[in-house]
């Protein structure tokens, strides 16, 4: 082989290496609840789980989970991590996949009881594990995000999404359920953890991806 054909070798595995990198990460979640995404040039950061001054646990519920209720079906989740219970705790039936009877809740991030003939039966409805991260609206960065658990057994699949909404100065709990589909669930709360921290693509502290600019420009 020539060593033309050599440096274009390198030059397509340049390439291919450049594109893994900005596949995995412009758009990527992780285990603490991070997530970003390049939109116009500019980074969003988000990062539910971190700390600030006012919200030592960042979006995660101080009470271990965040209830609420509609038509007679309550929900009980937390963010980023699975429940605890102090008080408050769900009592339902069948709640073998989520910390059995006599810890029920704290075996999973998401469980929904409904009253069925008089009986409060629980359903899992997400795992930590499961959890996925996404804008809210892909054209409007700055409204928040939705975070996504699911439970999928051969008997049913459930899912639920709560949407971070961006709010800068106040917070709101979850205050209406909604059910969509045969076992999906969606909230909201608006808490300043739904903001992105946004870095220009110009400005510091972005110098992996004036790493990719510099290759792109040298070899092509
Ligand atoms: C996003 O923010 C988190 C926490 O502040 C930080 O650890 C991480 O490096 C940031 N990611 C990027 C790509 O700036
Ligand atoms: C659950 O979803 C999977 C694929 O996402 C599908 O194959 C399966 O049939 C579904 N099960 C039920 C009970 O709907
Ligand atoms: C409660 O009822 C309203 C109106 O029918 C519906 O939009 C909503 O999804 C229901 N919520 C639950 C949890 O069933």
């Amino acid at each position: 082989m020539t060593i033309g054909g050599n440096s274009l070798t390198a030059r397509l595995l340049v390439l291919v290496v450049v594109t893994i990198l900005h596949r995995v990460s412009l758009n990527s979640v992780s285990a603490s609840c991070e997530f970003s995404i390049v939109d116009h040039n500019k980074l969003y950061n988000y990062s539910l789980a971190s700390p600030s001054s006012k919200f030592p646990h960042g979006v995660l519920s101080e009470d271990g989970f965040y209830k609420v209720a509609g038509n007679g079906t309550v929900l009980w989740f937390q963010l980023c991590d699975g429940m605890i219970f102090n008080h408050d705790r769900p009592t339902c039936l069948d709640c073998t996949d989520c910390g059995g009877p006599s810890r029920c809740g704290m075996g999973c991030s998401a469980l929904v009881t409904n009253s069925i003939g008089g009986y409060h039966v629980c359903r899992t409805v997400g795992f930590a594990t499961s959890m996925s991260i996404n804008l809210i609206d892909t054209r409007r960065p700055h409204m928040g995000v939705v975070v996504v658990m699911s439970n999928r057994s051969p008997m049913y699949n459930c899912s639920v999404s709560v949407s971070v909404l961006c709010d800068l100065v106040g917070v709101q709990g979850p205050q209406t359920l909604e059910k969509v589909g045969i076992c999906g669930y969606a909230t909201q709360l608006s808490h300043p953890s739904g903001c992105a921290r946004i870095v220009s693509a110009h400005g510091n502290g972005w110098g992996w991806f004036g790493g990719i600019m510099t290759l792109y420009g040298f070899h092509f």
